[in-house]
Parts: C-alpha cells; sequence; structure tokens
C-alpha cells in the first residue's frame, strides 16, 4: 500500500479542534490498514505569527510543498488583528496556495436531507442541493500588482488593488470545471462583470471559447456575478457547476455555505495542476469556514467541514473513492440520527460538540466499513 504523506496544519480558533477529529479518522485507518498515512505538523496563521513572526514559516512552506497533501484547519483572530499587513494570519494561506499554485478550489454546496430545516431559505429551495463552486484561486485581485496605499500628500490617501488574469489562468480553470461539470449534470455556468470589467470580458471570451473548442457537449451558461448571487438564493437548484474568479468565488462560496444550513458545513478542495510525468497534483483541503474566535477552545465548534475535507483528499489526492463515500456517508447518517452541533442546532435535536460529532462519524464510518461494534 502506498504511504501517503499528509501536513496537517490547524492553525488558530476552531482549526485544532476540528482537525482532531480528523486525526482520530487518520489514526483508525492507520490502525487497520485501510490506509497508510504519514502525518506532520506545522504551524500557519496567527500561530505561525507568534512561533516566527510570519504567517507561515519558510521550513513549513517546505514542507507543505514535499507533502502529498495538506490539511488546512483555519487561520486568524482578534489577537493578530493589528500585527502587520505582510505577516497577518492570512498571509499563510495565501502564501500557501500561491506558492503551491493551487490555481483551482472547489466548493461542493450539498445540503444534506437532515439540515434542509436549519438553512436560512426555505426547505424545498435547498432540499436536495448539490452544487460545485470552482473558484479561481491563485490570481486576480488577491494577488494583482500594484496592491499598496499611497499618500497622496494633500491629507489623502490611494488604496490600489489590481484585478488582472492572463488568458491562460482562465483557461486552465475553465477546463476544471469543464472537465467536472462532465462528471456530473453537464452544465456549467460562468459569472463575471463583463458589463463592468475588462477581466469580465476576457473571462467570458475565453470560457466560451473553450466550451466551443474542447467541450461542446457541456451545456454552457454566463451570468452576471451580481446576478448569479441572487439567483444562487432564489433558486440555486438551476445551478450545477459553477465557474468564477477568486473575489467572486470567495463571496458566493459563502453565499452557498448558508443554503446547506451553516458554512460549518462546507469542504473544499485546492488543487494545481497535474505533474506531466506523475500525473499527481499538490493539493490542500480546508473547510470554508473560518476560525471561529468567538467559539474557539471550547470544544463547541462543527468538525463536519474538516472530515469533509479529509474525505475530498482522500477522494482528489489517492483515489480512495470508496473510502470517501463511505466517510461522507457517515456523516450523513450522523445528521438523520439527529446529532447536532450548536451552529446546526434544531429543535428535537441531540446537541453534541466537536467531540461528540467527530466520534459519531468515525463511529458510523467504521460500521460503514465492517469494523464497527454495531
Ligand atoms: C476563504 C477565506 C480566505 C479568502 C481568507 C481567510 C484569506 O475567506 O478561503 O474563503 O478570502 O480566500
Ligand atoms: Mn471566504
Amino acid at each position: 500500500m502506498a504511504t501517503h504523506k499528509l501536513f496537517l496544519l490547524p492553525g488558530d480558533g476552531i482549526g485544532p479542534e476540528a482537525m482532531n477529529e480528523v486525526r482520530s479518522v487518520i489514526d483508525f485507518m492507520n490502525a487497520e490498514g485501510i490506509g497508510s498515512f504519514e502525518t506532520e505538523e506545522g504551524l500557519v496563521g496567527g500561530s505561525a505569527y507568534d512561533a516566527h513572526g510570519q504567517g507561515i514559516s519558510d521550513a513549513d512552506m517546505a514542507t507543505a510543498l514535499a507533502a502529498d497533501a495538506v490539511l488546512f484547519g483555519a487561520v486568524g483572530g482578534p489577537k493578530w488583528d493589528h500585527v502587520p499587513y505582510e505577516v497577518r494570519p492570512e498571509a499563510g494561506l495565501l502564501r500557501l496556495r500561491k506558492d503551491m499554485e493551487l490555481f483551482a478550489n472547489l466548493r461542493p454546496a450539498i445540503c444534506y436531507p437532515a439540515l434542509a430545516a436549519s438553512s436560512s431559505l426555505k426547505a424545498d429551495v435547498v432540499e436536495g442541493l448539490d452544487i460545485l463552486i470552482v473558484r479561481e484561486l491563485t490570481g486576480g485581485v488577491y494577488f494583482g500588482e500594484p496592491k499598496e496605499i499611497t499618500d497622496l500628500g494633500n491629507g489623502q490617501k490611494r488604496a490600489i488593488d489590481t484585478q488582472v488574469y492572463d488568458t491562460f489562468e482562465i483557461e486552465r480553470i475553465a477546463r476544471v470545471a469543464f472537465d467536472l461539470a462532465k462528471t456530473r449534470k453537464n452544465h456549467l455556468t460562468s459569472m463575471e462583470k463583463r458589463n463592468v470589467m475588462k477581466s469580465g470580458v476576457l473571462w467570458n471570451e475565453v470560457v466560451t471559447a473553450i466550451g466551443k473548442n474542447e467541450y461542446p457537449d457541456v451545456e454552457l451558461d454566463h451570468m452576471l456575478a451580481d446576478a448569479g448571487g441572487m439567483q444562487l438564493v432564489r433558486w440555486p437548484k438551476q445551478f450545477d457547476v459553477i465557474v468564477t474568479d477568486n473575489l467572486f468565488g470567495d463571496m458566493l462560496s459563502d453565499v452557498a455555505a448558508m443554503l446547506t444550513g451553516s458554512l460549518g458545513m462546507l469542504p473544499s478542495a485546492s488543487l494545481g495542476a497535474p505533474d506531466a510525468h506523475s500525473g499527481t497534483r499538490k493539493a490542500m483541503y480546508e473547510p470554508v469556514h473560518g476560525s471561529a474566535p468567538d467559539i474557539a477552545g471550547q470544544g463547541l465548534a462543527n468538525p463536519i467541514a474538516m472530515i469533509a475535507s479529509f474525505a475530498m483528499c482522500l477522494r482528489y489526492s489517492f483515489n480512495m473513492v470508496e473510502n470517501a463515500d463511505l466517510l461522507e456517508k457517515a456523516i450523513a447518517k450522523v445528521l438523520d440520527d439527529g446529532l447536532r452541533t450548536k451552529d446546526i442546532m434544531s429543535e428535537g435535536m441531540t446537541e453534541v460538540g466537536a467531540n461528540g460529532m467527530g466520534t459519531a462519524v468515525l463511529t458510523e464510518f467504521q460500521i460503514q466499513l465492517g469494523k464497527g461494534q454495531d
């Protein structure tokens, strides 16, 4: 059995609590010979700033680059609100994305039947929802230069961020999205703001051309990103795969997250290009939720997004599709059984903490694998 090198970066806030629950799943899989994972652990975000004065140290960055996959928790918190911009917690996350060239961010939004009532939208709008947002992750306004605040000398300052996309960046993210659409309902919606932004004009042009030349059988729609946000809350089931840029993807995936009942439910995968020789790709898996400093350290976090991120890791990095399916099934079953963390709690359900939820999912995973004490 191939041994996979996993680099764990729990980070700040609820990151470590959520990661603990994944560690139990990894330990179980190793102990039972279901997988062979070697884990190493590093610091990212505020905890890295406290130890090394930067969002991630060079040594941890090198470990991340050498790993088969990185599991990332969350970064940030009020404690680091005033650290210099260059070394703020988020800089660690952005450096990982940029240096590992993880240009494709997959954010599935699935509404588990048991949670349809926890969404802020009507149950029939979200029941059975299964959409996938493909967010460009290494370009656009997040990284474009110039990015600065200059002093104009007259008591005024000027802030500049630069939205920039080259053809190849749009082409490669479009191909990832089209390929994924082919494995699903064959329907892709591209979102940009071509009515105001030149980058939107080029985005639209390039995605259209890739569709026409390489994926004529995939149904392609275009939507302005603001209208897309509105449609996401009006009738989200009209979508299958959505492809969009870094900033719009950030915002639209938060909207999509709430359709599923809680931000605590959404996993994500950030993938690089497949290596020309080995076919393997650099990858990092992280929950979409942040560090939630308000509830951190109390054992109240919802570990489902973190566990589901590990399921995505099994699926996309290690081709352990069956185990990924079973782990996801275990999550659905535990929710069906009425277990809830605080963020998704509703009347008549049983409230548990992060460890209670993690243990229940692991127990159910063991049962699914025929290894549990039923
Ligand atoms: C996300 C987060 C990050 C982003 C922050 C923490 C830099 O909001 O992954 O969605 O804006 O990309
Ligand atoms: Mn975000």
